[in-house]
């Protein structure tokens, strides 16, 4: 079920995600499941280096943001308010020969399911006119399967947010401006998933919502002029303008921190069109993926309209109490959305080198080097003894990985020539390497409990102490 090949780079992506236990089609043994992707040993610690990142980030450096964690079922009033129940849609045409159904303003570069050559366009069958199709997967809450126990798989979290935006902000003492952040798993029941993991059906995304003052009660506290460019410290009276500005160069500033350089990445204002209904505006975080520039996060200017929604159809006051400025309100929020696939992805596509790299006859080989950034990569350090069968290196070794292990993910590997094992670990990211041989047990006494630490994107090697091993791999991490 896997989807045509878009082009070799990608080929090779996927390849080595699959070969080295990143990436695994969902139930693959039954031949897969379309939309759906299973994280490797891996791909499942890259995946929560980058979630832990984000967490940290959003809420446990800042004062202003706090944590939810909320279901993934909720009311299905949560939805009808939302408007999700009765917008959240792609228009979908279906083809009457093959019988596909597509995306209708993506039937252009869709392969035909009967002629995988053509496009849909181009296939020469009738289609039937578009149709609304709603994303949301349904499913029944008890064990009797009528319309009045419908329930969905959450499409987004930000609604549990905004549900929980009294109770929250009851519980945690906050003023506004302030936010409320959460990571979790959302559903779209999309109809063309593409892109490896870039459209998947089950995927998950780490929202933040943050409230502010509508720009009325901002400005008359002072608040700055909305031409005015956001600085790195935020003003509880800024208006929308400033604290959507705030928040896109908060992202660009993350994203950088976590090893996608800013000419990877670009930023796409969302036109009238294209905007959402609840959206005054958008900025689109868009990465260059080898199958096209694509939005990795959606920086949106939400308005107060989902607490108004959420007001109007619970008959529950949304509104806040501005002691500052002594009136009530609803708050506006921005929400910096981003998806965790879409990052795994582009940090992958990122990370993927082909390097020329001798091997141990000196001879250059083409080799694969996943350049992670320290802070994501899944093993941090491999600590290798340089012979399996000298007992006294194997020990030695083994010391020195229980040394590192607390500290951060070591992997231990004593199978192989050293090259060979260098090589398994530039394949899959690991930024540093650490060799036990006979110089560490005093063959050379001047270099008795010193070891060899080689470097993954300079293969650069050199002789540190096993006293000063910890520091300097800390330093050379950005651990503190
Ligand atoms: N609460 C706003 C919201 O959900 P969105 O643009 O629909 O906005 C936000 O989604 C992010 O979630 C996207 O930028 C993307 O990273 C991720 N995302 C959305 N649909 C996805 C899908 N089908 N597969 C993987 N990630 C997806």
């Amino acid at each position: 079920m896997a989807e045509p090949k878009v082009n070799e780079l990608m080929e090779k992506i996927v390849s080595l995600s699959k070969r080295r236990g990143f990436i695994f089609q969902s139930s693959e043994i039954y031949g897969g499941i379309n939309g759906f992707w299973d994280y490797g040993p891996l791909g499942a610690e890259l995946k929560r280096n980058v979630k832990d990142l984000w967490w940290q980030s959003m809420t446990r450096d800042r004062e202003d943001v706090v944590g939810l964690d909320a279901t993934i079922i909720m009311h299905p009033k949560v939805w009808e308010a939302s408007g999700h129940t009765s917008t959240f849609s792609d228009p979908m045409v279906d083809c009457k020969d093959c019988k596909g159904r597509f995306r209708a303003d993506q039937v252009d570069n869709t392969p035909c399911l009967k002629k995988p050559s053509k496009m849909v366009t181009e296939c020469g069958s009738d289609k039937t006119e578009p149709r609304a199709f709603n994303l949301m997967f349904k499913t029944y809450v008890g064990p009797v399967e009528t319309e009045d126990n419908v329930a969905y798989l959450r499409p987004e979290t930000a609604q549990a947010i905004f549900a929980q935006f009294k109770n929250v902000s009851d519980v945690s003492r906050q003023k506004i401006p302030f936010g409320i952040c959460q990571i979790g798993k959302a559903f779209r029941n999309e109809i063309n998933p593409r892109n490896y993991t870039f459209r998947s059906r089950e995927f998950e995304q780490m929202e933040l919502e943050f409230f502010i003052k509508p720009d009325e009660i901002a400005h008359a506290q002072g608040g700055a002029p909305a031409e005015e460019a956001p600085t790195d410290s935020p003003e509880s009276n800024w208006g929308w303008k400033q604290w959507h500005g705030y928040w896109v160069n908060q992202r660009l500033n993350w994203y950088e921190s976590i090893g996608l350089p800013s000419d990877s990445l670009e930023l796409h204002w969302q036109t009238d069109d294209e905007l959402a209904h609840y959206a005054r505006a958008t900025v689109d975080i868009m990465f260059k993926f080898p199958f096209g520039v694509q939005e990795l996060e959606g920086v949106a200017a939400r308005s107060n309209y989902d607490l108004t929604q959420h007001q109007e159809h619970s008959g529950k006051s949304m509104e806040y109490f501005d002691e500052e400025a002594k009136t009530r309100y609803i708050p506006h929020v921005i929400e910096p959305s981003a998806g965790v696939d879409r990052m795994v992805l582009a940090l992958i596509c990122n990370a993927y080198h082909e390097a020329m790299i001798p091997n141990a006859k000196g001879v250059m080989e083409k080799r694969i080097v996943m350049r992670f950034h320290p802070s994501v990569a899944p093993i941090k350090v491999g600590v290798f003894p340089l012979l399996k069968n000298k007992p006294e290196l194997v020990e030695k070794a083994k010391a020195v990985y229980d040394l590192l292990k607390p500290h951060f993910n070591c992997f231990y590997d004593e199978a192989g020539a050293i090259g060979k094992r260098y090589a398994r670990q530039d394949e899959i990211g690991t930024p540093y390497c650490v060799t036990i041989d006979f110089d560490t047990l005093g063959e050379n006494p001047d270099l008795l409990d010193t070891v060899t630490l080689r470097e993954r994107d300079t293969t650069n090697q050199s002789r540190v102490t096993i006293q000063d091993l910890l520091a300097t791999l800390k330093s050379g991490l950005g651990l503190p």
